[in-house]
């Protein structure tokens, strides 16, 4: 019995390892305020989405409520990376603004914001690698 215990602490301990990062409250307070000073203005105070602007569609939620659960994370921080506007979409690219690590620091901070549930079928959908691995 007790063998059996630590094979499956051996087995699931790197897996655990890997994606905690994305937890860290230090990443999370981070991409909080990069979040403030970037993405408010668009998608809300707490990220609930924001209104339509000129027509044009309106910025979404991304507080774990709406379609965003469905994207994978690396569709997430390419999104952040490169905005919408070369598909004809109008959310700005953060590249130039936001460094590599501050890009998984701002997702950090949203995944904090989604309900544990969503959170855990997303998991499940996405197994996260730790941030260094993430592009
Ligand atoms: C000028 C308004 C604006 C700003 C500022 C802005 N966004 Fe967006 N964002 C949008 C709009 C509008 C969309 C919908 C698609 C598009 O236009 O690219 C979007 C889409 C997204 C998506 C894809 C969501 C999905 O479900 O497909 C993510 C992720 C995202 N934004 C994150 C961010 C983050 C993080 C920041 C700050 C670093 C930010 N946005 C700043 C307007 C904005």
């Amino acid at each position: 019995m007790r063998r059996k215990q630590s094979f499956f602490l051996l087995v699931s301990l790197p897996l655990l390892l890997n994606a905690a990062d994305w937890d860290d409250s230090r990443q999370i307070e981070r991409g909080k305020g990069l979040y403030a000073a970037n993405c408010t203005s668009c998608h809300g105070v707490r990220a609930e989405g924001g209104l339509r602007f000129e027509g044009r569609r309106s910025p979404p939620a991304l507080n774990g409520k709406g379609h965003v659960t469905h994207h994978s994370p690396e569709t997430l921080l390419a999104h952040i990376r490169k905005g919408g506007t070369k598909r004809g979409e109008w959310m700005p690219a953060f590249e130039m603004r936001l460094d590599s690590k501050e890009q998984k620091a701002v997702l950090a901070y949203l995944y904090s914001l989604w309900p544990r549930k969503t959170w855990s079928r997303y998991e499940k959908k996405f197994p996260l690698k730790s941030m260094k691995e993430s592009r």
